[in-house]
């Protein structure tokens, strides 16, 4: 078990509570247009992640997983249907508070990272911390940095980064703040299988010391075999359990680390972004330009 503090100074170290439920979607549906065509991406998804549990949902390209995914963190909105994370009901928050809720209590990772190319891997990490304009952001960005073993890469780009370290400062955003609810899509997807298990590890490791509520989304079975419950999403529906394995969390890297710039942080996220630059800023919590 390791100590952790927020950026808030309220210590986070828990015991998972699994009567809490952390994310429900009920009766969620999305369609998508394409000229005449209609694309069902989801079709009346129920599902419920506990506090403290590590759910993966395995599906094929096109079953709708992103979808679900960007629908639970408040990046996208169902056409029908409810979404709760925690007791809060997305639909009913304005579009600057599903921001401060992404930014305090989701953590997300994106399949393709999308780390902000010109900022360094320490700004990338602090952003959920900066964009919430947080009292201390250096302390626990060090400390995420050390653990995911980027400490000695925190003043470097993105783009000098390998795939693995570039996942690795993507988990390290995604889990700063302390996020009650993480979502991760395709962590693994490009990633060679030992980085892969490493960053499995660093996932479920958080998720047994913090409390805090993982799903993950994969077409990769041995992935979804680190969960604690696996269902399968098929042509925009979940069905019965895939595999039911037990639960994985294992060691971490020690290192020392640096600090960040919150002017640079907050005008390259403030600035015009596209892309993965506007996704990875609206993942951390910055506010949407216009409501979507
Ligand atoms: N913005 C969009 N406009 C039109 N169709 C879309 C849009 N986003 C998703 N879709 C369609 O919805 C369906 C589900 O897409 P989604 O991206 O959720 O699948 P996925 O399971 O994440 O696939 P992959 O494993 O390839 O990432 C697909 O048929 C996709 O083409
Ligand atoms: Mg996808």
């Amino acid at each position: 078990m390791g100590r952790f503090e927020s950026g808030w100074g309220e210590a986070v170290l828990r015991e998972p509570d699994p009567s809490l439920t952390a994310l429900s979607l009920e009766g969620v549906s999305k369609r998508f247009h394409r000229g005449l065509e209609e694309v069902v991406a989801l079709d009346e998804v129920d599902l419920q992640v506990a506090a403290g549990e590590f759910l993966a949902l395995v599906g094929p390209s096109g079953s709708g997983k992103s979808t679900l995914l960007h629908i639970a963190g408040g990046l996208d909105r169902p056409d029908s249907g409810r979404v709760l994370v925690g007791d809060d009901d997305l639909a009913t928050l304005s579009a600057a508070d599903r921001a401060r809720l992404r930014r305090r209590r989701v953590g997300f990772v994106f399949q393709f990272f999308h780390l902000i190319p010109t900022l360094s891997v320490a700004e990338n990490v602090a952003l959920p911390l900066t964009l919430d304009r947080a009292r201390r952001v250096d302390a626990p960005v060090l400390e995420m940095l050390d653990r995911v073993g980027l400490a000695p890469r925190a003043g470097h780009l993105p783009g000098e980064l390998s795939g693995g370290e570039m996942q690795r400062a993507a988990i390290a955003r995604a889990l700063v703040s302390h996020p009650a609810l993480i979502l991760a899509d395709e962590p693994t997807g490009n990633l060679d299988s030992a980085t892969g298990e490493a960053i499995l590890d660093l996932m479920t490791e958080r998720v047994r010391e913090t409390g805090a509520a993982l799903l993950m989304v994969t077409h990769d079975l041995g992935a979804a075999a680190r969960a604690d419950r696996s269902l399968s999403l098929r042509d925009g529906r979940v069905s019965a359990a895939v595999s039911s394995p037990g639960p994985g969390a294992r060691s971490r890297g020690r290192t020392k680390g640096a600090t960040t710039g919150d002017d640079a942080v907050t005008g390259a996220v403030t600035g015009t972004l596209t892309g993965a630059g506007a996704a990875a800023a609206a993942a951390a919590g910055a506010e949407p330009v216009r409501e979507r």
